[in-house]
Order: structure tokens, then sequence, then C-alpha cells
């Protein structure tokens, strides 16, 4: 009999201590609570928690003049290694009064034409494009060149910077814009990855790659506006990479949203409806610094966002690259960018704006909704 007692009794501990250790993993945020029970047995590992590093940081352009520029390159050379020698960590950002472009590309002397770069010594194992959106925001861009250009070659990435203008006065619209650069970079180039960049973000880490996942990868995690936190669990804005796979598996971005705000969102959730999760670099490596500014005029908040969100899930599949209609206006090689001028029309279509051609409007602005979703195709945006 006591034997049977206390077989009884050491059955209901186990019992009893699975039942903690399941409530204690169900609850939320259970994953924060476990790599701080792992922090404990690894103290030795980083010290300090991430948030409390000390980011002074060094000088982006570092080293990068060990860089050879007379250099001819040669037909076989080798791959360059899978993690750039030339990467440190976190970076000096500030903003210096009286920086001109000219002095941009004096810092850059191995960017040709266009604001493309290969490493002069290796063959880059990635390609990547990276997609900026933009109207008069010439003051930000040039810093944001300043920095990006070394930040990529310090990756040793083969790469390029796109510019994609939205031409006329008419609200802005970021999400559009994007899926414009996604059609007119891969027309120029296989490109593996896109990073889709707001003109006001400096990454201050560069061993935040810029090369893509195997699931998108949202990269502006920690911004200092947001305190270096994310600020919320679905946050998509920012700073994002795509492959090309991956943007057209959830059919691009929304054209849709016409001024401030939602369009990030949209595009999460898009993410989510086409299948897939989303990637992100540690607190610590996402960080980016914001120009500050005030709110653009023509990007005005879009008051509509919340309705527009709610509908995504049916409207996604109707509405995105396969829809996307506008006119390339120009396209500029410019020595330490692309600048792609488009008109990108209002709510009610492409011809709303003055028609610049004499070519004859299409029957109508419709979009299309047989349109297979394909690379490289003219099809969707006749007048260009
Ligand atoms: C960070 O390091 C720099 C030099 O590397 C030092 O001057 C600065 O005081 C440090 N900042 C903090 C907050 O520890
Ligand atoms: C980069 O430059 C710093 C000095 O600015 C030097 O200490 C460091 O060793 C250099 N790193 C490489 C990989 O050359
Ligand atoms: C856009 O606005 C600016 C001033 O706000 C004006 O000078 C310019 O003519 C406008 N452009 C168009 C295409 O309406
Ligand atoms: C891009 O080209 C357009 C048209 O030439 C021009 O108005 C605009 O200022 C250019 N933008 C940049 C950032 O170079």
């Amino acid at each position: 009999m006591p034997n049977l007692q206390s077989k009884w009794r050491f059955l209901m501990m186990v019992l009893g201590v699975q039942l903690i250790v399941m409530a204690l993993l169900s609850r939320e945020g259970y994953q924060k609570r476990v790599t701080y029970f792992f922090r404990i047995f690894r103290r030795t590992d980083t010290g300090v928690g991430a948030s409390m590093q000390n980011h002074t940081g060094r000088d982006v352009y570092a080293n990068l003049s060990l860089l050879s520029k007379s250099q001819t390159r040669e037909e076989s050379m080798p791959y360059c290694p899978k993690k750039s020698p030339l990467v440190g960590g976190p970076l000096r950002v500030t903003f210096p009064s009286g920086l001109t472009l000219v002095q941009v590309e004096r810092k850059n002397p191995l960017v040709v034409r266009g604001g493309r770069y290969r490493p002069p010594n290796c063959e880059s194992l990635h390609h990547t494009a990276i997609i900026i959106p933009h109207r008069n925001r010439e003051h930000h861009l040039k810093f944001l060149l300043y920095y990006l250009h070394p930040f990529l070659q310090r990756q040793q990435l083969n790469y390029g910077i796109y510019i994609i203008h939205q031409a006329g006065n008419y609200t802005f619209n970021r999400a559009k814009l994007m899926n414009v650069g996604f059609r007119e970079a891969m027309r120029e180039e296989d490109w593996d990855c896109l990073f889709f960049h707001d003109v006001d973000l400096i990454p201050e880490d560069d061993r935040n790659t810029y090369t893509c996942d195997a699931h998108p990868k949202h990269a502006a995690i920690a911004m200092d506006k947001f305190g270096y936190k994310l600020p919320y669990k679905m946050y998509f804005g920012g700073v994002s990479a795509l492959t090309p796979l991956q943007y057209l598996k959830m059919n691009g971005f929304p054209n849709n949203y016409w001024g401030w705000g939602g369009e990030d969102d949209d595009i999460g959730i898009r993410v989510s409806l086409g299948g897939m999760l989303i990637t992100r670099p540690s607190l610590n490596v996402g960080r980016y610094k914001m120009i500050k500014h005030k709110l653009d005029k023509g990007n005005e908040v879009n008051p509509r966002r919340f309705n527009m969100l709610a509908k995504t899930r049916h409207t996604w599949k109707e509405d995105g690259m396969n829809t996307v209609e506008y006119e390339v206006l120009s396209r500029e090689y410019l020595p330490l960018y692309t600048n792609i001028t488009v008109n990108i029309g209002t709510e009610k279509g492409l011809l709303s704006l003055p028609p610049k051609t004499q070519m004859a409007p299409p029957a109508n602005g419709m979009p299309k909704k047989d349109a297979k979703t394909s690379l490289p195709d003219t099809e969707h945006h006749p007048l260009s």
C-alpha cells in the first residue's frame, strides 16, 4: 500500500510540473521569456543587453579605400566570401550641413553610371536592387546616398540604386511607385533581391545585410523614431526586401493607397496571404536613423486607410503587380543613381493627368484583371 501511494504522489508531482511549464510557455510573449531564460546561462556572451550597446559606431567609409580602383577585372575572379571582411558593426550617422552630391560622388569612385557597383576584386554572390520612391526629397536623398553607397560596398554586393520619381503634384503613392520600381529594375537586370527603401531612413549597422531571405524580410525593425523597437508585430514599413518570386507570390504591393499610411500594413497582410512569413534581423542590427521632417505637402494622411486594410483579403489578387499602370516619362542614368520619372495617374486612372504623348490613349484606364503575372513585360502600361 505505501508503495502505491508514493507512486501516486510522484505521478501527481510530474503532472503538476508539466502544468506549470505549459502555463508559462503558452502565455503571450513566451519567446521573450525563453530567450531571457537562455541568456541567464550565457551571460558571458554579450554582457550588456542589445539596447545598451555602444552604438557610437565607426565611419561608414572606413577601410573602403583599401579597395583598388585601377585593377582590371579578370574573367575568372573568385567569388566573394560568404561574410564580407569589411563588415564591422555599428556605424556613425550624422547629417552634416553643406554636403553635396559631388562630394558623395568623389567619396565613391567605384560607383558607375546609373548608381551601379560591383566589387573590384571578387565576384559578388548577391545582386541587389534598391528601389526608392521619391518626390521633392532631394535633401534626404543626398544623405541616403552618402551612407548607402559605402554601406552596400562594405557588404560586397553587386548593386544598383533606382529612384522612382512621381511626376506631377497629385497625392503621393509610395506602394505603387514600388511596383513601378520592381518592373523597371527587373527589366534592366536579373536582380535576385529587391530592397524597397524609404528615402529618409539611414541604416546604422553594416551587419544588416542587404540580401534576401527564404521569406520576405522586414529590415527596418529598430528605428530611432520608435525608440529602436518594433512598433507592433505586423509592422512592415520603412525598409523591406523580397526576391522577385516572393514579390510576385503576393501580387506585389497595392496600387490604391494614395497619401500617407496604411500601405505598409497592407503589404504585411499580403505577405501572409501569399503564404509566407516575415523574417527580421536582430534588434541591434536592424537599426535605422530617420531624417526628421514634417509630413510633406501632397502626402496627406490617407483617411480611408483602415477601411481599405479591412478589405485587403478580398482585393489583393485584383490589385497589385498584375494591374499596375503607369507611363515612364524619363530615365536618367546619373552618377549615383538611376532616376526613373513616372506618371502614375490618380485614383481615376492614368489619363487624368494631361497626356504628354500624341499616341492615341487606350479605350479605358481600367485595370486588366486577367493579366498574367510575369516578369518584364510592357503590356500593362501602353503609353510607356
Ligand atoms: C562609446 O564608445 C566611444 C569610443 O569608442 C566612447 O567615446 C563613448 O563614450 C562610448 N559611449 C558610451 C555610451 O559608452
Ligand atoms: C579597418 O580600419 C581600421 C582602422 O580604421 C583598422 O583597425 C581595421 O583593422 C581595418 N580593418 C580591415 C579589415 O582592414
Ligand atoms: C506643382 O506645384 C508647384 C508649386 O507648388 C508648381 O510650381 C507646379 O507648376 C505644379 N506642377 C504641376 C504639374 O501642376
Ligand atoms: C528625376 O528626373 C525628373 C525629370 O527629369 C526631375 O524632375 C527630378 O528632379 C529628378 N529627380 C532626381 C532625384 O534626380
